[in-house]
């Protein structure tokens, strides 16, 4: 699956083996410079190996049509008639499984031309045309210009999304220009605190929160 505490993110702000940037400030976040670039050009790898990969599983979901979970179903409640738009939807699984749903149409937006160009092929092949589905591809902080609406009833973020962003105020000041008034900003987010958890149970502490070493991982995928 995909890497919400990738420790080899270059903009993880744990990392452990990045030496502390003196200069760092909010304004620059630590970090080679083209790190955005460098994220980018990851996420456009990573879109042919997670379409071909058993977790994004694309021949099941273009079967079942709907990779949502209990518990995002049960906090956003009924989605029928709604717009929604998908903040960072990589390849659109998420985003078209709202509208199958339901809701009345879904905007999905990514920075990764070939995440957004495989999301329409796969809109495309489950019938719905650009009325219900849209992909545009921008960044995540360009959004309100980028999507075709000014604003949607539900804004949607997914799974391992936020940990790639350098600037989470002005992600949620984005975010939330974008929602109608009445409207939500939904998000499901990976914790790392949940990194801390043994991996045989998932419910005892077995590493510590703090931990500066770094993290090897010897699974394939990415
Ligand atoms: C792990 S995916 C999350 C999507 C969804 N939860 C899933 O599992 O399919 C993270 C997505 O964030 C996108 N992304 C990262 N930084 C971004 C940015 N600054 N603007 C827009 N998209 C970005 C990547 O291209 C990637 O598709």
């Amino acid at each position: 699956m995909c890497c919400p505490t990738d420790p080899t993110d270059p903009t993880h702000p744990t990392h452990p083996t990045d030496p502390v940037d003196p200069t760092a400030s909010a304004d620059r976040p630590p970090g080679p410079d083209d790190w955005r670039e460098a994220n980018r050009a990851r996420w456009d790898e990573r879109v042919a190996i997670h379409t071909a990969s058993d977790y994004y599983d694309q021949d099941g979901f273009r079967r079942a049509k709907d990779v949502i979970r209990a518990f995002e179903s049960a906090e956003v409640g009924d989605v029928t008639g709604r717009s929604l738009l998908h903040l960072q939807c990589h390849f659109g699984q998420d985003t078209l499984s709202w509208l199958h749903r339901g809701a009345a149409h879904v905007v999905g937006l990514d920075f990764s031309e070939p995440a957004v160009e495989t999301a329409r092929e796969l809109a495309a092949e489950l019938g719905y045309g650009p009325d219900r589905a849209s992909f545009v591809a921008a960044d995540v902080y360009d959004a309100a210009e980028a999507v075709p609406d000014p604003s949607y009833d539900i804004v949607y973020t997914g799974i391992g999304a936020l940990n790639w962003l350098p600037d989470l105020v002005r992600w949620a000041e984005t975010a939330a220009s974008l929602i109608t008034p009445g409207g939500f900003l939904y998000l499901a987010e990976f914790h790392p605190l949940g990194d801390v958890l043994d991996e045989e149970t998932g419910s005892r502490i077995a590493y510590d929160y703090f931990r500066r070493d770094a993290w090897v991982e010897e699974t394939p995928g990415t």
